[in-house]
């Protein structure tokens, strides 16, 4: 045991996929890329993302369920990962105006949308009916007024529901209970809508509440039926959980996990995403259709099982790389122990902010040998909390200004959700890789940002009206 260990944290070593390999293998292009960026940046490998529901399509296509995947749009903006649903063709959960434009814009058809969320704007929900969406109605209130607004549109076709539930015992603000959803059939039979069936999304990541939820369901679909619905699909939302450490490393981190091992004694509150998972994705779908023999009777009754996955689909699709801009020793409980600033903020990995620790370790990059150092890692604010790693990471060397940090497995949730121009700091870019034709180099190119301000040519602002073109 080295005299560091009181005051380091566990190894949270990730296994390398192949893409990840000959990415952190490459010599020049990392290097490249950062000197390109001068600054943060999120790369995407869109194969991934198409290989993930490729999985997720053999489990639907091997248990002989009709499937519906729709990607959970929030859990990454890229237009690539629309571009990667489209090209596997599947769909898109969407809860804004803007999400269901960029996916609109990025190939997907109008009835390959889910439309979720609480309470929808006007907006939304006569854009979703129009656009021929599948729309997840929330409340009583919500089902009168789409019905209203289509009327209102003279829309001769009705708009496409599901009915989301609230689970039995829960206190989620979304969903119907159950009286709620007895009074919602007989009105929607007067109303300019056709109920395709019933929704839920419930927390945690386990198979067996979500085949349970559904199969009850299944009562509600035939209920619905008899009244003249088609009722043919049971959406059954996202929490598919993905497997980012080995349970090995898991398991040692969460015994032995201790405020020493934090800067500043800041362990986290919050509650631990489960970064080990036996049967992540696709193995939790099988397990869902296997449990209560769900599979069976959703076949049986013609049912359609869609799906809402958002991380699960983006699992290994991603890596946050940042800078390292300078270096501090410091001392805690007698013991020495680096804090580095990297050249952005913990706004670009999300679950800091959740008061709780991204805890996959960054790769030092370049890779080579040295002195094992307890390092934390903090961002180029003002604010104390902007942490992107309060633990002390056991780095394989120190680290130096201009070495490059990478956070692995970043494209679910981590790298868009809370990002800002604090500090007027730029948004890390998505710099998108490719293979090239030998299938062992990358190109790249730099997504454009829907939502940033063009820059002038001129001047380099974000006024380019004020300047003659
Ligand atoms: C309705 C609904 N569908 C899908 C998702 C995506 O969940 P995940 O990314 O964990 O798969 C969420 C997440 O909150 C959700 O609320």
């Amino acid at each position: 045991m080295r005299e560091t260990d009181a005051i380091t944290a566990m190894p949270m070593r990730t296994d390398r996929i192949e893409w990840e390999e000959r990415l952190l293998a490459d010599e020049g292009l990392l290097r490249h890329i950062a000197d390109k960026i001068k600054g943060p940046f999120h790369v995407i490998y869109p194969d991934q993302v198409v290989e993930n529901i490729r999985a997720f399509q053999k489990v639907f296509a091997n248990s002989e369920v009709k499937g519906r995947i729709y990607y959970g749009k929030k859990a990454n903006k890229s237009a690539c990962v629309v571009a990667a649903c489209a090209e596997a063709g599947v769909g898109i959960d969407v809860a804004s105006v803007d999400e269901l434009t960029t996916a609109e814009a990025g190939g997907i058809r109008g009835p390959d949308l889910m439309v979720t969320g609480p309470h929808k704007s006007d907006e939304l929900l006569t854009r979703a009916a129009k656009a021929g969406a599948l729309i997840a109605v929330d409340s009583l209130g919500e089902l009168a007024r789409l019905s209203e607004l289509s009327r209102r549109a003279d829309s001769n076709a009705p708009a496409r529901i599901v009915m989301r539930v609230l689970p039995p015992n829960s206190c989620s603000r979304f969903g119907m209970t159950a009286e709620e959803l007895d009074a919602a059939l007989p009105r929607a039979e007067a109303m300019l809508v056709r109920l395709e069936g019933f929704s839920f999304h419930l927390g945690g990541y386990e198979a067996a509440p979500r085949a349970e939820l559904a199969r009850a369901l299944v009562e509600r679909c035939l209920d619905a039926r008899e009244a003249g619905h088609p009722a043919d699909t049971i959406s059954i939302g996202g929490g598919f959980s993905v497997n980012y450490v080995g349970a090995a490393a898991w398991n040692a981190f969460s015994r032995s996990v201790n405020a020493h091992w934090f800067q500043g004694g800041r362990i986290p509150r919050g509650e631990s995403y489960p970064y080990h998972c036996p049967a992540p994705g696709p193995e939790m779908l099988k397990n869902i259709l296997s449990h209560s023999n769900l599979g069976n009777i959703l076949r049986e009754k013609h049912i359609r099982l869609a799906i809402e996955p958002g991380r699960a689909l983006l699992d290994r699709a991603g890596s946050t790389v940042f800078r390292v801009q300078g270096r501090k020793t410091r001392v805690a409980h007698g013991l020495p122990y680096d804090i580095l600033t990297v050249d952005g903020t913990s706004f670009s990995l999300s679950e800091q902010w959740f008061d709780s620790e991204y805890l996959p370790d960054p790769v030092l990059w370049p890779e080579r040998a040295g002195a094992e150092t307890p390092t934390c890692v903090g961002g180029a604010s003002c604010l104390e909390s902007d942490m992107l790693s309060w633990r002390r990471i056991p780095l394989p060397r120190a680290a130096e200004v201009d070495d490059l940090l990478v956070y692995p497995n970043t494209a679910g949730y981590q790298m868009d959700s809370n990002e800002s121009r604090f500090h007027g700091l730029p948004i890390p870019p998505k710099i998108v890789l490719r293979d090239k034709k030998d299938g062992r180099q990358f190109t790249w190119a730099r997504e454009k940002d829907p939502h940033e301000p063009e820059i002038c040519q001129h001047c380099s602002s974000t006024h380019p009206a004020l300047h003659p073109s």
